[in-house]
């Protein structure tokens, strides 16, 4: 997939290449765990990884990464700066670096601002911060995460580059169409996290008789669904069959039954929602 960072002006810029699928790394943090679970992914065909500096395993990604032999440009790897970091323009400059080190790379593919920061002032010099990492070239591509609607709108007030990425909580049981349009809107492609609902929703007993009928498994069906709607699905699963078992979800035809998953639409939010903060 396609992502880029449009100007205020609607030129677009920074155009990048994302895989549209890859591995959460969120609640990896037995020691060795996170390694492990990024090896059992791109041994699987996975391409990206999705981490975070608040996931404390940014270090055994890159470890995973060197370990496995792919090339460090044939892994498209996401990260994102912490809320608690997202305090001013230096702020951001100093943990994308350490970031950096602690995936042991040249570059980060994406870089995200992982929630809007909580003092509304910061939001600007954070953002210009982000634009700066991406002029060097220490980024590829930056974009944001849980912001909603309101706070990508602001951005046209002070971004020279609108974000090219907006990764929120998107599930059947969650589609947020408004949010969906207002990230569009803005230029960027949906990142959908919690494809699963952190696993609460597996065992819904009409995701399973969608799933008997498709000849799936209830995850691939969740799976494939946040796919289809075009969005950029980042699953998590610690555990190697299950890994191997998401990634399948892609070969598998929803079409059938897409007006069943999308009746599933129940507004659950499975963690947390700072899209509605002021
Ligand atoms: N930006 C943000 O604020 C934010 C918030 C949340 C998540 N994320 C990102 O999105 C990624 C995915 O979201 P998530 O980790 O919240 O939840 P998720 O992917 O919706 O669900 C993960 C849960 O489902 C289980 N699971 C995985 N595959 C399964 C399968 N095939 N069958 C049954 N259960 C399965 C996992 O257990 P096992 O590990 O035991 O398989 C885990 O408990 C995160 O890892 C993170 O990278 C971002």
């Amino acid at each position: 997939m396609r992502i880029s960072h449009t100007t205020p002006g609607g030129s677009e810029e920074y155009v990048h290449e994302i895989p549209q699928f890859g591995l959460g790394v969120f609640l990896m943090t037995d020691p060795g765990e996170c390694r492990k679970a990024v090896l059992a992914a791109l041994d699987a065909g996975y391409n990206h990884i999705d981490t975070a500096r608040v996931y404390t395993n940014e270090d055994e990604v890159g470890e995973a990464i060197k370990e496995s032999g792919v090339s460090r440009d044939s892994v498209f790897v996401t990260t994102k700066l912490r809320r608690t970091h997202a305090t001013g323009y230096d702020e951001v400059l100093e943990h994308c670096q350490k970031s950096l080190e602690l995936l042991d790379t040249d570059y980060i593919d994406l870089y995200l601002v992982h929630a809007p920061p909580e003092d509304p002032e910061h939001r600007a010099p954070v953002w210009k911060g982000m634009e700066y990492c991406l002029e060097q070239g220490w980024v590829k591509a930056i974009g944001v995460s849980n912001y909603g609607p309101a706070h990508l709108e602001s951005m046209r007030e002070y971004a020279s580059y609108l974000p090219s990425v907006n990764q929120v909580e998107f599930n059947p049981w969650l589609q947020r169409p408004h949010l969906v349009q207002a990230t569009k809107d803005v230029g960027a492609e949906v990142m959908a996290y919690s494809p699963l609902a952190r696993g609460h929703k597996v065992g819904d007993p009409k995701l399973v008789e969608i799933a008997e009928r498709l000849g799936c498994t209830p995850a691939q069906v969740a799976i494939k669904f946040c796919y289809d709607e075009g969005c950029i699905t980042i699953p998590k699963s610690s555990n190697p069959s299950r890994i191997v078992e998401n990634i399948k979800s892609l070969d598998i035809d929803i079409s059938s039954e897409m007006d069943s998953i999308k009746g599933l639409e129940c507004n659950y939010v499975s963690g947390w929602d700072p899209t509605t903060e002021p």
